[in-house]
């Protein structure tokens, strides 16, 4: 049974940046209430009313994976990795976006879907590239005349997909008999342990465990034997599945992170309820902040044009009157307004400088590669806020 843990309240689609504050783009956003559940059936985490996927994957969506140096590097390495251990024959990505993963592969052996045409016409004069969203149709379409998929891979994608069902009977129509599956999304342990609340968003409509995918990929003729905890996204997990009857054997590792699971109680609903409560306390906590800087005339503005920071904006009403702009390296959200509080967002060369006191890590999941990009500005003095794991200030 599914149980309601959290509320995040009326929220705008993360990645839906306005592009003027004209009376007829205000009066046509779209909002929703942002609810999550847990499923004691399956141990499945997810946002209880999912927004239609086709209002969120138009061609105007904004996120660009290549925009960022760690994800370009993590890609590659685990592209790497995956040809030498799989050796595949075909590979197919769900969710390829601009083609950061596939980009590293032979392009004889590329299968590329993705939804969003903008980005689907980045890849499609060097891949074959399906502009198409993945389901049951579309593999069968794809494998008609074609081998099946050795490797499937997909990154922050099949947690974006409300229909699992469709979406898992497709990977099994589409995969060899000693292909693998490899999907990755933020793992639903590192949310809980870092109170990261603003992993929930509308396309993020389930955090998986590895005890959750373990159990829901049984129907459809498929079985995790391997998982691993990986850094991006603030912590993910990267599973490794493949037909039931295969020869891979569950790897001492997966037992290890099912066990580590268990013991934070995953599996039960308490451990969700308990979260709730810490993400209440994180609100408050944070707009002190805001509002106790604000008061002694210091200027702050945001780092990131997050889809995890629409979630915190709109849940602790961070709007104009305490942040003064975001910056965003990303050129298609730069001249345009943040989703539900609208603030504008601009180049990091032009807002972030010596004039800036405080700037909340909107994407504090790269806090490591700012540290690093803002070191001389830190050192004068200007300093960060984060809310992970729990709202402060920071410099270092
Ligand atoms: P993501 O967390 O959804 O990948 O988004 C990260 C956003 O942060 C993306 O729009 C790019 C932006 N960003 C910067 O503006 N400056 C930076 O140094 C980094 C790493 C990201």
């Amino acid at each position: 049974m599914k149980k309601i843990f959290l509320n995040l309240g009326r929220q705008p689609l993360a990645n839906s940046y306005l592009p003027n504050l004209s009376k007829k783009v205000i009066n046509q956003e779209f909002f929703y209430n942002l609810k999550v559940s847990f499923n004691d059936k399956n141990y499945l985490v997810s946002v209880s009313n999912p927004v239609n996927p086709k209002l969120q994957y138009t061609s105007n969506y904004a996120h660009r994976a290549s925009e960022s140096f760690t994800m370009r590097t993590a890609f590659k390495k685990i592209a790497r990795k995956l040809k030498k251990q799989f050796n595949p024959r075909i590979v197919l990505e769900i969710g390829s976006n601009d083609g950061v993963f596939i980009k590293n592969f032979d392009k004889k052996k590329v299968i590329a879907v993705e939804p969003c045409k903008n980005l689907a016409n980045i890849t499609k004069n060097r891949f074959q590239t399906y502009p198409s969203f993945w389901d049951t149709k579309l593999a069968k379409k794809i494998f008609k005349e074609t081998k099946k998929a050795d490797l499937i891979f997909s990154a922050n994608t099949i947690s974006h997909i409300p229909n699992l069902k469709e979406t898992f009977r497709a990977i099994n129509l589409s995969l060899s008999d000693r292909g693998v599956l490899v999907i990755e999304d933020p793992s639903l342990s590192s949310v809980i342990k870092n109170n990261s609340y603003d992993q929930f968003y509308d396309e993020h409509v389930y955090l998986f465990s590895a005890l959750a995918i373990s159990k829901i990929v049984e129907d459809f003729n498929l079985r995790l034997f391997h998982a691993e905890n990986i850094e991006t996204h603030g912590g993910s997990m990267r599973y490794y599945i493949c037909k039931k009857n295969s020869f891979y054997k569950k790897t001492k590792n997966l037992i290890k992170i099912i066990k580590s699971e268990k013991k934070i109680k995953l599996h039960k609903f308490t451990t969700y309820k308990k979260f709730s409560i810490r993400v209440k306390k994180s609100k408050k906590d944070l707009i002190k902040i805001f509002k106790f800087l604000n008061k002694k005339g210091k200027k702050i503005i945001s780092y990131g044009a997050t889809y995890k920071s629409t979630t915190v904006f709109n849940y602790c009403n961070v709007n104009t009157k305490l942040l003064h702009y975001v910056t965003d390296t990303t050129l298609n959200k730069q001249g345009k307004y943040t989703p539900g509080m609208h603030i504008p967002i601009i180049s990091p060369n032009k807002g972030m400088n010596e004039s800036v006191d405080y700037a909340f890590l909107g994407a504090w999941n790269f806090k490591k590669e700012i540290f690093n990009k803002e070191k001389k500005l830190i050192k004068k003095g200007t300093k960060f806020i984060t809310h992970v794991p729990w709202p402060k200030i920071i410099s270092k």
